[in-house]
Order: structure tokens, then C-alpha cells, then sequence
């Protein structure tokens, strides 16, 4: 997929992702406790052979490995050919394909029974937010499960990243249950776990459990987001 084909935050992710690719590798393991625990969780409520799809899959590590490693059947999708490179080589086993989860390829993806994307959506403004579990929704097959993993960040302060210090978006958990159901999914729970920031911050880690509202009952309908 090339640049112009991606939205512009699929883009700008990619240009990031591209340049902090290596040093993730280095530096993100130590900070994937909340993430691992979370995908152990979810092993137990999927049977093997299950088909599980992976947004912004980074590397590969711990996510798309841990899965595959359950038995599942697993495709990871990414912006960053780094990433994937990395990702390629980490877990043979499973399936990448560059590709943005905002714009209008992802969509033909197909269904999954669960759709997981861990620290890939928490820099995004709110209605971009909604378009991509919107998205993960309609990825989902009815009854199917998302989860969806991002650091909680109160909106006033700043966070420490790999490429400097920013002020990121306002992403509290009552924000991800309102973006949930405007997306379409029925929230089953927003469990919080202790974690830490990719520079050793103590943050606290949510992770929204949800499946997509059965047809004729959502607030509104995947639309996605293609700029
Ligand atoms: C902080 S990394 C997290 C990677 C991995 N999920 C993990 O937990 O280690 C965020 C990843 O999301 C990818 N990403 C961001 N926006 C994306 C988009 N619109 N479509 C696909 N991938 C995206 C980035 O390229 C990057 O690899």
C-alpha cells in the first residue's frame, strides 16, 4: 500500500512508526505486562483455530506471537513496514498485510471472531477514535469480541515518548465506554490495569471488552474514516 492510498493519520502513524520501529523493539517489552495478561484472558474465551485480526500490530511481539502460540489463526495489519518487517520475521506463523485499519481496504477484510489492537489508537481526535472501533466492529462477526488496549490520558498532561514529550488527546475510560457505544459496540467491560509508558511513567492501562450490537439496535453505523 503506498502513502497516498493510506488516510492522514494512517500516514502520519507510518512516518512514526518507520522511524521508532528498532528502538520499539528494544524498549517496548519491559512495558507489555497489562497487554500480555489481557490476551491470556482472552485465549480462555476463544476455541483454537479461532480467526483473530490484530490492528497495528507493531512487531508482532507479545500480541500476534502469544496468539498464534494458542492456537489461533492470526492476521496482523500495519501501516509501518518496519513494523512488519519486524513482525514478518518475529512470528512466521501468522499473516501481515500492510494496511490502514481507517481506511476503506481494511474493510474488506472480512470477519473475525475477535479483533484486538493494543496502543495504536490513543493519539487520535475523538471522531477519528469512533471511525476506527466503529471499523473493529464491523470486522467483528456478531457475536464476535473486541478488545481494544490504550493508556488512560486526562487531556492536561504531558507524556514522555520515544520521540519526545507531547500533549496527547483527552482519553479517559468514560471516553472509551461513550466512543464504544457510538461505535456501534455493546460494552461488556472496561477493566484497568496498572502499566507503565514506554519511558518507565506508571500509568494505568484500559482495555474496553466489547462485541458489536446486534443489527437494528447501535446508535449508529460503521462508517469508517478515509480522511
Ligand atoms: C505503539 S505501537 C503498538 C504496537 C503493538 N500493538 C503493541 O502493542 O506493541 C502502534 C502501532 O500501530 C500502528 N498504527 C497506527 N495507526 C495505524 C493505522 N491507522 N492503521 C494501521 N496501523 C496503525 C503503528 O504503525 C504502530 O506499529
Amino acid at each position: 500500500m503506498t502513502a497516498a492510498e493510506m488516510t492522514p493519520y494512517g500516514r502520519e502513524a507510518a512516518r512514526v512508526a518507520d522511524q521508532v520501529a528498532a528502538r520499539y523493539a528494544e524498549v517496548a517489552p519491559a512495558h507489555q505486562h497489562s497487554q500480555i495478561a489481557v490476551v491470556e484472558r482472552l485465549l480462555t474465551r476463544l476455541p483454537r483455530g479461532a480467526r483473530v485480526l490484530d490492528a497495528g500490530c507493531g512487531t508482532g511481539r507479545p500480541t500476534c506471537a502469544q496468539l498464534c502460540a494458542g492456537g489461533l489463526d492470526v492476521t496482523g495489519i500495519d501501516v509501518s513496514e518496519a513494523m512488519l518487517a519486524a513482525a514478518r520475521a518475529n512470528v512466521p506463523e501468522a499473516r501481515f498485510l500492510q494496511l490502514d485499519l481507517l481506511g476503506e481496504q481494511a474493510a474488506g477484510l472480512g470477519t473475525f471472531d475477535a479483533v484486538v489492537s493494543f496502543f495504536c489508537l490513543m493519539n487520535l481526535p475523538e471522531p477519528v477514535f469512533v471511525s476506527a472501533l466503529a471499523r473493529f466492529a464491523s470486522l467483528a462477526r456478531p457475536g464476535g469480541t473486541v478488545v481494544v488496549g490504550v493508556p488512560e490520558r486526562p487531556g492536561d498532561t504531558p507524556v514522555e515518548g520515544l520521540y519526545g514529550t507531547y500533549q496527547p488527546p483527552r482519553c479517559t475510560r468514560q471516553d472509551v465506554r461513550r466512543r464504544a457505544e457510538q461505535a456501534g459496540l455493546t460494552v461488556e467491560e472496561i477493566e484497568v490495569r496498572p502499566g507503565t509508558g514506554l519511558m518507565g511513567a506508571e500509568e494505568e492501562h484500559l482495555f474496553l471488552y466489547a462485541r458489536p450490537a446486534p443489527p437494528g439496535t447501535s446508535s449508529s453505523s460503521p462508517s469508517g474514516h478515509s480522511g
